[in-house]
This record gives C-alpha cells, sequence and structure tokens, in this order.
C-alpha cells in the first residue's frame, strides 16, 4: 500500500512517538526538521538558526563550523538542551525535546549530554574529583559510587593523580581534561563541546583534541562547535554554518601521516 509521507510537522502525538522510536532503532542520536531560533530586536527579527535540518549518528565526530554570528552558540544552545527553539522539532536519543517544559529539559540535558566550555567552567573551590561528581549529584547517585565513577572518569583522561587539586592549582590542559571528565562521568549520549581549545595554547589545544580523537574511537560521540578551520579539521564531518543554514556538510578524510 503506498502512503504519502506528510510534512513532519503535521504528525499526530502518536507518529511523533513512533518517529522517536525509529531514530533511536537506528541509532540516530541527533535529527532536527526545519528547526528555528529568532530573536526579536525592537521591530526586527532575527533568524539565528533558520531551518536547519541535522542527523547525528551514535558514534560520530562531527565538526559545527562557521564564521562568527553565523549561529554555532545558539544551536549549540538547541541541541545541548540549554534553550528551546522558536519553531521546528528536535529528536535527542529518540525523545521530542523541542516542546519539553524547562524542568524535563534540565533532566534530559544532565543525563544525555555532557559539556565542554572554552573556560572549562568549573568550580574554583572545589577538588577535580568533586567537580567531576557534579553532574551525578545532580542525578541522584549515592556517595560511594559518586566517588568511585569520579575517580575511574578522571583516569580516563589521566588525571587520577590530580583529583585532590582544585582548578587554580592545575594548568589550563589539566582543567580541560577534568572538565571532558566531567561531562563522560554521566555516560552520555553526546559530548557537546563549545571551542573547547579556545583558551589554550596550541600545543595544550592538540593535546586536548588528541583526546577527543581516543573518545571518539572508544565509541563516544562528539560534537565540536567551533570558528576554527584547523580545529574542525580533527573531526571526521564537517557541518558548516552561515547565516542560521547548513551550507555544506563535508566527509573529513584522514589521511594517516608516515611516522
Ligand atoms: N539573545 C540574543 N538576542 C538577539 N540576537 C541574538 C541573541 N543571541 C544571538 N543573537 C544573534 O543571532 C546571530 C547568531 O549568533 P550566535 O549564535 O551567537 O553566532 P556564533 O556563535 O556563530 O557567533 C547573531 O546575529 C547574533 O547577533
Ligand atoms: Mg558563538
Amino acid at each position: 500500500m503506498a502512503t504519502t509521507a506528510s510534512p513532519i510537522q503535521e504528525l499526530s502525538q502518536q507518529e511523533r512517538d513512533e518517529r522517536g522510536a525509529q531514530l533511536k532503532r537506528e541509532g540516530i542520536v541527533i535529527r532536527t526538521y526545519d528547526l528555528w531560533k529568532t530573536y526579536i530586536m525592537g521591530d526586527q527579527e532575527i533568524h539565528a538558526v533558520s531551518g536547519v535540518d541535522i542527523e547525528i549518528r551514535r558514534g560520530e565526530y562531527v565538526a559545527i563550523m562557521g564564521p562568527s554570528g553565523s549561529g554555532k552558540s545558539t544551536l549549540m544552545n538547541l541541541i545541548g538542551c540549554l534553550d528551546t527553539p522558536t519553531k521546528g522539532l528536535y529528536y535527542l536519543n529518540g525523545k521530542l525535546v523541542s516542546d519539553m517544559e524547562d524542568d524535563e529539559l534540565a533532566r534530559i540535558r544532565n543525563k544525555e549530554i555532557g559539556f565542554v566550555f572554552q573556560t572549562f567552567n568549573l568550580l574554583a573551590r572545589a577538588t577535580a574529583l568533586h567537580n567531576v561528581e557534579l553532574p551525578l549529584i545532580y542525578a541522584g547517585v549515592p556517595s560511594s559510587e559518586r566517588i568511585e565513577r569520579a575517580r575511574q572518569a578522571l583516569r580516563a583522561v589521566d588525571l587520577e593523580g590530580r583529583m585532590h587539586h582544585k582548578p587554580n592549582e592545575l594548568s589550563g590542559g589539566q582543567r580541560q581534561r577534568v572538565a571532558i571528565a566531567r561531562a563522560l562521568v554521566n555516560n552520555p549520549s553526546i559530548l557537546l563541546a563549545d571551542e573547547p581549545t579556545g583558551a589554550l595554547d596550541s600545543a595544550t589545544g592538540n593535546e586536548i583534541m588528541a583526546l577527543f580523537e581516543r573518545l571518539y574511537k572508544e565509541g563516544n560521540t562528539i560534537v565540536l562547535v567551533t570558528h576554527e578551520p584547523d580545529i574542525a579539521a580533527h573531526a571526521h564531518r564537517i557541518i558548516h554554518i552561515r547565516d542560521g543554514k547548513v551550507e555544506r556538510d563535508e566527509a573529513v578524510a584522514h589521511v594517516k601521516r608516515p611516522s
């Protein structure tokens, strides 16, 4: 029997749920349909994100790249469930999150997304271990299990030996590794990094990019937001953004250099 596919926006609630289940079965972690974010400034409408369709599969390593003002941060905030779209649908790990209320969104965010920011965003007065424990505290994990999992996450970024240090007793690269351990400790569906090397010198930045490559090889799904082509080139796919739209979607071939 032939069926006519109706636009996704017109699907019933049941059809939307079925779509989510199908995306999950197919291993599609992120799927946006005609996603928009419009800001009103006086009598002007600014379409920071205008009609974006993106599909990212489990285990991919994708960079979202574009010049300043192209809508990267706005898109990252939508993907990271920090903000809700003006229009369109967003499925994260099979769940339709675009129409969720703030509290439900916060719960999903803590469970599904590990954030890494340019400026690390660590608690200054807490040890590395305690910083990494935080997402588990929010998730209600009991203390002994929390400490064990935080230790493991710090071990995964080679920082177990510094776990009792506070951020100001660590180098920039070590701070970012603590932030990456914190992002990973909840076993999120995606690691979402916004200009993660922006505050680091280039040698330290390269170490962090090498760590992302290793985490990718270990099966993590990584979405990297950057304006720098050199950084984006570390990913295995680059989604080019301009004026709030996807301009180009490019697979990156990684040729092994002879050593
Ligand atoms: N809260 C806001 N209110 C109004 N306009 C905004 C807001 N946030 C971003 N914009 C505008 O949306 C566009 C995209 O911004 P942004 O997502 O920050 O781009 P990028 O991260 O690529 O530099 C820009 O024109 C910016 O001025
Ligand atoms: Mg930005």
